[in-house]
């Protein structure tokens, strides 16, 4: 598998502080799933500065055009000269295989919640099965720094707090009656959050379901990736299986099995 590109901007719009750039690669277009991230930076060679690539989940990859999406929070420092690319530039780009979210054959409605740097991958998600189930997503963040859904196919229900992460827990459990929570109609959930946001997570389907199967919950691990591909171990969780890398045993986890202290 390739996993390096040099990859040309194609389009770059600005979503109120989001920039989107979609961008020509025709290869991982092909294989990209939701959850994969690339690892990117805009370098007029030969600078090294910045020295590491900055870590992306695909907004998107439609293999009939060969193109991908970026959607880009730039407070980042490194993801500011990304950001900053215009149309024309090209990207440095690294793909590693990734383990991505995966869907039941049997599910037909999938809840998505998210909050943070991961939660691109769910508008990925949504994206690439909404013709196909019913698909409703709840996300929250900054005010000017979520995902504009008109990004989404209009069949995708979207709720949305501007109250920050932990706004999304205030969207999920907005329902009044335990039988229409979202968590319990839901035949699958696929999240995208930060660590910090695992045990609210983990509290709302312990709360709000009998039983909670494997595979039910799987969730897109943000954090910094400093290799990307597995050699520096830096980017470590622990789970049911031990210390396993978000970068190359993820991002995509089961939810059961991740462990936080606390
Ligand atoms: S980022 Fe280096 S091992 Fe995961």
């Amino acid at each position: 598998m390739q996993i390096y590109y040099t990859t040309p901007i194609r389009e770059r719009h600005q979503f109120n502080n989001l920039i989107w750039l979609r961008l020509e690669a025709p290869a991982l277009a092909r294989i990209a799933r939701p959850g994969q991230f690339v690892l990117a930076r805009s370098t007029p060679a030969p600078s090294l500065d910045p020295l590491l690539r900055q870590p992306f989940f695909l907004a998107g990859a439609d293999p009939s055009t060969g193109m991908i999406e970026l959607l880009i929070d730039p407070r980042e420092t490194a993801a500011t000269l990304v950001a900053e690319a215009s149309v024309g530039a090209t990207l440095d780009l690294c793909a590693p295989p990734v383990n991505p979210f995966t869907l039941a054959p049997t599910t037909q409605t999938l809840l998505l919640a998210g909050a943070g740097p991961s939660l691109p991958a769910l508008l990925f998600l949504a994206r690439y099965v909404a013709a196909r189930m019913s698909v409703a997503l709840f996300m929250a963040g900054d005010p000017g720094y979520l995902p504009p859904p008109f990004l989404l196919p209009p069949t995708v229900e979207v709720q949305v707090s501007a109250e920050g992460s932990a706004g999304l827990f205030t969207l999920l459990n907005a329902t009044t009656t335990l039988a229409t929570h979202p968590a319990r109609w839901a035949d699958q959930l696929a999240l995208a959050l930060p660590l910090a946001l695992i045990a609210p997570a983990a509290a709302v389907i312990r709360s709000t379901r009998l039983r909670w199967e494997r595979g039910f919950a799987q969730v897109a691990l943000a954090g910094p990736l400093p290799c990307g591909l597995g050699i520096c171990r830096a980017c470590q969780i622990e789970t049911r299986q031990g210390w396993q890398r978000r970068c190359s045993e993820g991002p995509v986890f089961d939810l059961r099995d991740v462990r936080v202290a606390g």
